[in-house]
């Protein structure tokens, strides 16, 4: 084994904490076959990607250049108020779009849609502007804790456990959003710095 790959293998890519559920090839396959089937169904609408920071950034990034149309980008930051460690659906809009949706066709990207209070405010929010259409694409869907059953996820990416995952965006206290697969963590504990 050359110096480098070892190098490689003390990096947090090769974390034995992280069990891999889909690689960098799984993710790019299915983000094709997303952006196709948008492509297929925007074509002469006015098409705006809303991401929700900061976790959809990476499954925005691959999105948007697997989309074959015009389209425009816009971010928004929410923070969901915690009840203890449970959401509450009461949110905070920390930074809101740059330009009216007023007339457009809105796809939210969302990175991870859980008990999906949270998601649910941001679209009621969305949904009094006015906009043509609004739709939401979440890079991962967790159903099992879901609580808003009636939220309609329209573009799924992957469905996974109820179990902590990250990399591709998704986060642990700020971390590991640049792990280019997508993970579940074994022991969240072994995590904590
Ligand atoms: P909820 O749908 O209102 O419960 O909140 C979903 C948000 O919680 C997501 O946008 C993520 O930021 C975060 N989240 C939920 N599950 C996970 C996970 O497994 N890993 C990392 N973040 C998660
Ligand atoms: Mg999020």
């Amino acid at each position: 084994m050359s110096a480098e790959s070892k190098q490689i293998e003390a990096t947090e890519f090769t974390n034995p904490n992280f069990e891999v559920l889909y690689n960098r090839e799984q993710i790019q396959t299915r983000i094709q076959e997303i952006g196709a089937r948008i492509t297929g169904e925007y074509g002469g609408k006015e098409l705006v990607l809303v991401s929700v920071l900061k976790g959809s950034c990476i499954f925005l990034a691959d999105l948007m250049r697997s989309i074959d149309l015009n389209l425009t980008i816009d971010f928004m930051a929410v923070s969901s108020y915690k009840d203890g460690t449970k959401s509450t659906g009461d949110v905070e809009i920390l930074k809101d779009l740059s330009n009216p949706i007023r007339g457009k066709h809105v796809i939210v990207v969302e990175d991870i849609v859980d008990t999906g209070l949270t998601l649910s405010r941001l679209l009621e929010i969305l949904d009094s502007r006015g906009a043509a259409s609004i739709k939401l694409a979440s890079f991962l869907d967790k159903p099992e804790p879901r609580i808003k059953t009636e939220l309609k996820i329209d573009y799924t990416g992957f469905v996974v456990p109820n179990k902590f995952v990250v990399g591709y965006g998704l986060d642990a206290a700020g971390r590991y959003r640049n792990l280019p697969f997508i993970a579940i963590v074994k022991n969240l504990a072994e995590l904590v710095v």
